[in-house]
């Protein structure tokens, strides 16, 4: 049995790699240097910001066909990013066999060892059958940032923006269509920002959507600088550019914002928001927000508080501050680590709270929803719903939601009068008529 281990960022993740490794090799397997011979592939990620972290995420989502091409293989996602996002991660990638963050890769060959001895469930056996398009793909649209927030270490070890060819991505985008893909993810550190020649990032989205096969079109993630009107426009316009947007917010305080160099105020993003909604009545909005920031007082941090309940954010992930060694904000002095801890539970609770209510909302409601895999699907508004019944991946589906407690909603296949049985009978023409 052979590994194959994929390394992202650091000296310090090499080193990880080599100790995990070596765990890998105790229990008798081999390292290979060709995925195409491993059972098992672990990537070890970086979460120096979103930018490391998304070339981790397509990697880890090409790997569901890679795990997919042979049965038992074992797909193991370790490191920084997987410290970070470790419910995301098992929520977008359920393929993925073993999350192991940063904190725990001491306790990495304990983990290992229970993996390496689990049996293989009917599930995992499922996974293995014949190859399965992925209907969601990730397309990488430009690289590097411009910016230079002052918490954040990208600029620095990513350096300037580039921009891939209009041609170029609406390539790759056709390849991604050909194997299968109905969904298309444009990714960039400030996606929006994207210029080629005359074209800007409204005209790449308007001709990703005219690209034969696709059906939906998001992007992730967008600076709120680059929200123009055109852009708004073009989602609300553009109907497979679908109606959610994750727009980073950091700070409610407008000395916060200043200080981080973020280049908007709060009453700029607040207009941004109404922007959106009015253009898009439905649509979803999520957030990135960093508590704890240098010289956040207890009034900046209540201006975020006041933020997130004037927005109503759909969800948001909230981030403590972490000092990235060369960053300017590493030179200030950091808030002390109890009060970073308590600042991100309170506003954990206030999103989540808000998060469970807007959810809740959906009751009942019908989206369209994509079925990704097994019984699992997005809707347009990017809400994760399992539903009832076995609808093949590619297949859009108009359902009812029958829960919505907990993060990924539940739903049955609901075509107004027409019955379930009858959908199957009948086929998409019904949905499409319904
Ligand atoms: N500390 C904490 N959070 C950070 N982010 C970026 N840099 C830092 C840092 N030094 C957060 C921002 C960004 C998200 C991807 O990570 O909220 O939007
Ligand atoms: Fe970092 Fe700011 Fe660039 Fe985002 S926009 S990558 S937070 S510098």
């Amino acid at each position: 049995m052979k590994y194959y281990v994929r390394t992202y960022g650091c000296q310090m993740n090499v080193a990880d790699s080599a100790e995990m490794g070596r765990h890998f090799k105790a229990k008798g397997l081999v390292e290979t240097q060709d995925e195409n011979e491993a059972s098992i592939f672990l990537v070890n990620t970086c979460t120096v910001r979103q930018h490391a972290e998304d070339r981790a995420l397509s990697e880890i989502g090409r790997l569901r066909r890679w795990k997919a091409r042979v049965p038992n293989r074992k797909v193991v996602v370790t490191g920084c990013a997987a410290e970070r996002t470790k419910e995301y991660l098992e929520d977008r990638f359920p393929f993925v066999d073993l999350v192991v963050g940063a904190k725990s890769i001491e306790d990495f060959g304990v983990l290992a060892e229970r993996l390496l001895d689990r049996r293989v469930t009917d599930e995992e056996l499922e996974y293995a059958a014949p190859v399965d398009d992925k209907v969601a793909a990730f397309v990488t649209i430009m690289r590097g940032c411009n910016y230079s927030c002052t918490y954040c270490i990208v600029p620095a070890v990513r350096g300037r923006e580039i921009y891939h060819s209009m041609d170029q991505i609406l390539g790759e985008v056709a390849d991604r269509v050909a194997e299968g893909a109905r969904e298309i993810t444009l990714l960039g550190q400030t996606v929006n920002s994207y210029r080629n020649g005359p074209n800007r990032f409204a005209d790449l989205l308007k001709a990703v959507a005219q690209v034969d096969g696709v059906e939906r079109v998001r992007f992730i993630s967008p600076h709120p600088y680059y929200m123009t009107d055109r852009v708004i426009e073009t989602m609300a316009g553009v109907h497979q550019v679908c109606p959610s947007v994750h727009l980073p917010v950091q700070s409610g305080s407008n000395t916060m914002l200043k200080q981080m160099l973020r280049n908007y105020t709060r009453e700029e993003y607040l207009d941004l928001a109404t922007k959106m909604r009015r253009a898009m009545p439905g649509m979803t909005l999520s957030t990135d927000i960093i508590v704890g920031f240098p010289g956040e007082t207890p009034q900046d941090f209540r201006q975020t508080l006041s933020l997130i309940e004037e927005i109503e954010f759909d969800w948001g992930f909230i981030f403590k501050y972490s000092p990235r060694q060369g960053t300017p904000a590493a030179q200030f002095e950091s808030h002390p680590q109890e009060l970073i801890e308590e600042r991100h539970q309170e506003c954990l609770e206030l999103i989540d709270r808000i998060a469970i209510k807007k959810r809740l909302a959906l009751l009942g409601t019908h989206q369209d929803v994509l079925v990704e895999e097994d019984n699992f699907g997005r809707t347009r508004t990017n809400y994760k719903v399992h539903i009832s019944e076995d609808i093949a991946a590619g297949e859009e589906v108009r359902v009812r939601i029958t829960n919505a407690q907990r993060a990924t909603l539940e739903g049955a296949v609901d075509n107004g009068n027409v019955t379930f049985k009858n959908f199957r009978e009948e086929g998409r023409t019904a949905i499409n008529a319904g």
